[in-house]
């Protein structure tokens, strides 16, 4: 079943060669009975002409932000209220740039300025300028503006090159819009998908009434769990000993120990495969080696007590190593150096992104409402601004979900 069906598609074309592609799109769209209005960039002309795009879209195609004809007809910003979705196919490099930087030069930039409908881009560019971190660095910009990306594609490009950069071909734009403009999809793109977070600090027993453990508060675990869960994940929350309730549809397994989280683990990735690994718990380093089953007593005679501690397992290390979770994310709690430890622990742990925050300072981190953190993958890192830890899941979430695609 189309959604497509008398919406109303802006569909935004820049320069590329990806441009021609877009003739098979706007064939696509109309096949589903939706209105689309074409916008071609100045580069987009050196490309495809606006005659072919006027036949097969029905509508005269737009050009230009000065042209006082089409602007009696539907001015830009009508245009940008007309339509319920922006889509851009192909978005150049440059677009994209000029996007991020809000600038409305021309008619595409100024409609994405001026429209409160959602925004979808379909990047195609040279995979070296698609690596460049300018270009990376725009894209989570876009993202932290709920900009949607379709691809690209990775494969053989026009110039030789072979890597990420091609746009994704026009049937897979076609579905991912499709599938976008389904209400339940719209709110709910994690359905299907079973992500697995750890939070708070696990308690290492010492005797039967004392332990070891930490501050964490869990506070960024439940907020992730929370992100997770609604935008359609189902959601498992492996949870160290905290005095927060559970998010709305999530299933929260209670543990102690280090030992008991990594059961909890591979139970849970035995009984249902996971999309996303999130190990967000502060975990011990070590416990102690025996726990005594009574209570320990003073010594009379001593000052000092010795108690023998051996090392935990590393959780997210394991899920890495044991292949339990597709996409795995860890967080590194640092005073210093925050970034080139976070790094070297990214690499050391085998994860594919890692969330470095510094817990030296008092205003954000552990036990605060607000955090501030660093993004490090392989080939990225993004560093949003200081934000209320509900407000960063969500970002977070959004940022995990596009970049593991
Ligand atoms: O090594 P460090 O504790 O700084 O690494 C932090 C990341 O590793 C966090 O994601 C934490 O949840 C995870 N971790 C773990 N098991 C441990 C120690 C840390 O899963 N024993």
């Amino acid at each position: 079943m189309t959604l497509l069906k008398g919406k109303k598609v802006l569909l935004g074309i820049t320069g590329g060669i990806a441009a021609y592609k877009s003739i098979e799109l706007v064939r696509l769209l109309k096949k589903a009975e939706a209105h689309v209005q074409v916008v071609l960039t100045k580069g987009a002309l050196a490309f495809v002409t606006p005659m072919t795009l006027q036949a097969v879209s029905g509508l005269p195609v737009r050009t230009s932000l000065l042209d006082p004809e089409a602007e009696a007809g539907m001015g830009h910003i009508e245009l940008a209220k007309w339509a319920d979705v922006i889509l851009i196919a192909p978005a150049s490099a440059d677009f994209i740039a000029r996007q991020t930087a809000g600038m409305a030069d021309d008619l595409l930039t100024t409609l994405c300025l001026a429209t409160e409908s959602p925004v979808l881009i379909a990047p195609a560019m040279n995979q070296a300028m698609w690596k460049h971190p300018a270009t990376q660095t725009n894209l989570r910009t876009l993202l932290e503006r709920k900009v949607h990306t379709i691809g690209p594609d990775s494969g053989a490009q026009a110039c030789g090159d072979v890597g990420y950069g091609r746009m994704s071909e026009p049937l897979d734009i076609y579905n991912y819009l499709n599938n976008f403009l389904s209400p339940s999809k719209e709110l709910q793109p994690l359905a299907g998908q079973h992500w697995v977070i750890t939070a708070g600090p696990t308690m290492e027993a010492i005797d039967p009434v004392r332990f070891i453990s930490n501050h964490s508060s869990g506070k960024m675990g439940y907020t992730l769990a929370d992100a997770a869960a609604k935008l359609g994940a189902k959601v498992t929350l492996i949870s160290g000993p905290v005095s927060l309730t559970a998010p709305d549809n999530t299933h929260k397994i209670d543990i102690l120990s280090a030992l008991d989280m990594l059961a909890a683990c591979k139970n849970v990735s035995q009984k249902s495969p996971i999309d996303v690994f999130i190990g967000a718990a502060a975990v011990a380093d070590f416990r102690v080696e025996e726990v005594a089953t009574q209570k320990m007593k003073k010594q009379k005679d001593t000052d000092d007590m010795q108690l023998n501690l051996v090392k935990n397992p590393d959780i997210i290390a394991n899920v890495v190593s044991e292949s339990m979770a597709k996409f795995v994310v860890g967080f590194a709690a640092e005073t210093q150096n925050v970034i080139a430890y976070a790094q070297e622990k990214l690499a050391k742990k085998g994860l594919d992104l890692i969330v470095a925050n510094d817990v030296s300072r008092k205003d954000i981190g552990f036990n605060q409402d607000q955090n501030e953190v660093t993004v490090v993958g392989k080939d990225t890192t993004w560093s949003p601004d200081k934000a209320d830890k509900t407000q960063l899941a969500d970002l977070l979430v959004n940022f995990i979900m596009q970049y593991k695609n």
